[in-house]
């Protein structure tokens, strides 16, 4: 089936291109689409006919696009059997969101519903793509087209950093480009409340600033003192929603509750157990200060969500739900008589009681609650949907108990994520989540039956910003893709293929670059793989992109690559210390960035890492050969370039096979106290001749390691065979420390020896 499918398509775009050379960088793939011969021509001589009254906005909305993009003005006309026209038929028996599109030379046809026809028309400005002139070319086709689920989403944070009115409208375009349908702003947190509560002044007045943020990496702990903020008004809101209306678009707004609430403590110190005075927060990550479960804060929150309500016309409100720490509920008074007099077992059941409480409010005002997974615990709320954040675990588990779920696994659908190597990349927060991931995502998990799949009621993807300071970063981060998810969530999974995909994504990128849009060209970015070579002590380097976006040219002398370098075609063997440099090329062009690699290639090499105790499994995901694999790894961290161990410490022997001079041993590790990864306390070093008996040649203590990712030791030209290491773990990590009482975890890169 999978070859028919790509024999297809290869089949239909060379006929294409033969044809009309033309391309067709339409994204989302149509379901259904055939390409027949001729083309049609928009010119100032081109009519629109419309069927109906109610289809005049999606009229104009093209009119505007065309008057815009290329200066043509359509000649409105009431004779549907005019030629040289654009016909537009409201059809009310097309199912909803479904169109068909029909081009040829005389004519386009377009029928469907209100939102069919505002797709159709979508489809047709992808196809004008980055055409510009006075006449536009357009290839005979055939569509019909409807998509695979019903929550096609995007996700925006603008708590922990914020974004102008103008840059949430031309998101809104963004989705609406792809045939996204629903918006979901993430509007309050524990940074920035966004959204203006009449009621409630100080929410805005105070909580939507902070007086300060955190700058670069989180383990830094670095901070300024900006004075850091910004609103939306109601009015503002209302623009948006209308809006994003216009373009079929549902805005979700998210009020997070109880926990990612300290803005609003700021605003209002009552509303959190304590009652004691909070700042707005200045940094990331989760705070202790949550709302209080009190019948004061509870009316406070339904006074808030009246207003909401009343803004977002849509049947969901998103109430957060996440990452609540429930150290203030389990010593307040008011918390704990709660759970007394509600008979609750701890306060799991204590937040799912709160949730239920806000769902019962919010029901009675005609609307649903959709909530992150943490929701589930404690037993979920009679009608919430649940948005699986941690996987996908949490929307299996509720689409069996038949609630409707939107899938949104931080595997596959966190934009906030790297898209490729972190060294090549801007700072984010972490993750890997590269394009060809994202395409690959299927939000229907094999666990559920035909029944329960019904409850999948589609995907979204979610773009945290801490780490994205501003709207070209925004760009950066979502684009392209927000392209791969719109084709995961509106193409039939047996109609897609990643090829295809990133044949006309590469077209499409013309429309992008109209749009003078900051996407992502990691795509083009060259993979790097190493592997033992057959001869034991050589590496085997093997390079990878899609054939499709171009050639690999490379360097080994330092030089930057050019068409000039060696084409890529086979594995190249490491045998020696040496800088490699790859890029891609096509049509002359550079595409992407040149991406460097450094192997120092050593005494262990490529030899076998014996350990004592074995690293954690969740931090083994290169297995041992990352420590002889020649490459220091690249920070931020990668984890599939380290080896972690918790608690343990790291004794390991590398047998060189036969003795030989040793002249220094390095090995590298990590720190990054905030994550819980500490330095060893000592490191020594051990050389044997035979493996039984160990000469001890040195020790380093932990305040001597001036440089954690090298730790050296230099040995006076000794003959051994056997190389040990032993580096004792920091242990429990200390009180005030983040992670107090757990064990440290030890994480090691690469171990070289000379
Ligand atoms: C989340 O990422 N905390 C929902
Ligand atoms: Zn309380």
């Amino acid at each position: 089936m999978k070859y028919f499918v790509l024999v297809f398509f290869v089949l239909t775009s060379v006929f294409y291109t033969s044809q009309n050379s033309f391309t067709f960088p339409v994204i989302p793939l149509p379901n259904n689409y055939t390409i027949t011969s001729g083309q049609f021509i928009i010119s100032e001589k081109t009519s629109v006919y419309c069927s109906s009254e109610n289809l005049k906005e999606q009229i104009n909305y093209f009119n505007a696009f065309l008057k815009n993009n290329n200066q043509i003005n359509l000649v409105a006309t009431n004779e549907s059997t005019r030629k040289n026209c654009i016909k537009v038929f409201w059809d009310k028996n097309q199912t909803s969101e479904s169109y068909q599109l029909t081009i040829n030379p005389e004519n386009i046809i377009i029928k469907g519903d209100t939102t069919g026809i505002f797709y159709a028309f979508q489809t047709i400005i992808q196809l004008i793509n980055s055409q510009t002139a006075k006449t536009i070319k357009l290839p005979g086709l055939f569509i019909y087209d409807k998509p695979a689920f019903k929550w096609r989403g995007m996700h925006l944070d603008v708590s922990r950093h914020f974004f102008s009115v103008d840059f949430v409208k031309r998101y809104i375009d963004f989705l609406a480009m792809y045939k996204l349908n629903t918006f979901h702003w993430h509007l309050t947190d524990d940074q920035g409340w966004r959204i203006e509560i009449k009621k409630y002044p100080k929410l805005t007045q105070i909580g939507a600033f902070r007086k300060g943020s955190m700058i670069g990496k989180y383990s830094d702990s670095n901070y300024d003192t900006i004075n850091y903020g910004g609103f939306y008004t109601q009015n503002q809101i209302k623009e948006v929603v209308a809006y994003a209306q216009k373009k079929h678009i549902t805005v979700v707004p998210e009020i997070e509750m109880p926990g990612h609430s300290q803005a609003a403590i700021a605003a209002y110190p009552w509303l959190s157990c304590s009652g004691k005075y909070q700042d707005v927060a200045k940094g990331w990550g989760v705070f202790e200060d949550v709302f209080c479960t009190k019948d004061s804060t509870i009316n406070f929150l339904h006074h808030v969500l009246d207003e909401v309500v009343n803004l977002f016309p849509g049947k969901y409100i998103h109430i957060g739900g996440d990452e609540c720490p429930k150290t203030r509920w389990k010593a307040c008074a008011n918390c704990q008589s709660l759970i007394k007099k509600q008979n609750l077992k701890d306060e799991h059941e204590l937040q799912s009681y709160f949730i239920k409480q806000i769902e019962k409010y919010l029901n009675s005002k005609g609307k649903q609650i959709i909530g992150w997974d943490e929701i589930l615990e404690g037993g979920l709320a009679p009608n919430a949907a649940v948005m699986s954040w941690r996987g996908m675990e949490g929307g299996i588990a509720a689409a069996k108990e038949k609630h409707f779920v939107v899938m949104s696994p931080g595997t596959h659908c966190y934009f906030d994520h790297y898209q490729s190597s972190p060294s090549d990349e801007p700072l984010a927060i972490g993750g890997f989540t590269p394009l060809e991931k994202v395409y690959d995502f299927n939000p229907i998990p094999q666990e559920l039956n035909a029944d329960e799949q019904k409850y999948i009621l589609g995907a979204q993807a979610n773009v945290w910003t801490e780490y994205i300071l501003n709207e070209k970063q925004v760009e950066y981060m979502t684009m392209p893709r927000m392209a791969a998810l719109a084709e995961v969530l509106w193409t039939m999974r047996v109609n897609k293929n990643e090829t295809n995909f990133l044949i006309r994504l590469q077209d499409h990128f013309a429309k992008l670059d109209n749009l003078n849009l900051n996407y992502a060209k990691a795509l083009y970015n060259v993979d790097y793989k190493v592997s033992p070579a057959s001869q034991c002590k050589n590496l085997k380097l093997e390079l990878s992109a899609n054939n499709y976006l171009g050639d690999i040219y490379y360097t080994l002398d330092g030089s930057e690559p050019s068409e000039k370098s060696i084409k890529y075609t086979t594995s190249i063997e490491l045998k020696k210390d040496i800088l490699v440099k790859s890029a891609l090329f096509k049509n002359h062009e550079l595409k992407g960035k040149v991406v460097s690699r450094n192997y120092q290639i050593n005494k262990a090499t490529n030899k076998l890492p014996i350990f004592k105790y074995p690293p954690s499994k969740y931090y083994n995901k290169g297995g041992s050969f990352v420590l002889v694999n020649g490459e220091t790894a690249k920070l931020p961290r990668i984890n599939d370039q380290w080896l972690g161990w918790n608690g343990n410490d790291i004794e390991v022997v590398i047998d060189l096979e036969k003795p030989d001079e040793i002249t220094s041993v390095e090995i590298g590790f990590l720190k990054e106290e905030l994550n819980w990864i500490y330095l060893p306390k000592e490191i020594t070093l051990l050389l044997s001749e035979n493996g039984l008996e160990y000469k001890t040649v040195d020790t380093l203590f932990e305040k001597n390691i001036k440089n954690d990712r090298d730790c050296n030791f230099i040995v006076s030209k000794q003959q051994a065979r056997f190389v040990k290491i032993i580096a004792k773990n920091h242990g429990k990590i200390l009180s005030g420390k983040p992670g107090a009482g757990e064990d440290a975890w030890l994480f090691c890169d690469e171990i070289k020896i000379n």
